[in-house]
């Protein structure tokens, strides 16, 4: 698949999020390894702290589909910044992501910024700490 149609994915998934509350629509999209494609949406919740991040979700179709291994993930939000992960998500992409995750914040427009996970989240702790 080319990159505008991972990124028209990624809006789609944005336009799906549920967000009453923050008005702040994020669609992820991971794209795997094996070049498979899982998206995610935020879904907020009137219990504020119970919202999911779009990227959680995409993580979980991801696991579920039973993989593990993300080559990148393109985040959209509507501003022109392009769409940012939360340090909460930071880490949850780093338990399935490698020295070579990239992570692509885009808007609407197409891509803003091009980055690795790793600098998003340096010197970070991940499931081999516990081996
Ligand atoms: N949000 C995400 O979906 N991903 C992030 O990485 C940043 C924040 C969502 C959570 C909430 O629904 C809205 O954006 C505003 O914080």
């Amino acid at each position: 698949m080319s990159e505008s149609s991972y990124i028209e994915s990624t809006k789609e998934a944005m336009n799906k999020a549920y967000v009453p509350y923050s008005n702040y629509p994020v669609g992820a999209l991971i794209v795997t390894k094996n070049g498979n494609t899982y998206s995610g949406c935020n879904v907020e919740n009137a219990s504020y702290p119970l919202g999911n991040c779009a990227e959680a979700a995409a993580i979980a179709s991801m696991v579920l589909a039973g993989e593990r291994n993300i080559k990148m993930i393109y985040v959209m939000s509507q501003n022109d910044q392009g769409g940012c992960p939360c340090g909460g998500c930071r880490q949850r992409l780093r338990e399935f992501s490698d020295i070579d995750t990239q992570v692509i914040l885009c808007s609407p427009s197409g891509v803003q910024q091009r980055l690795l996970l790793t600098d998003l989240l340096p010197n970070s702790f991940g499931p081999e700490h516990l081996l």
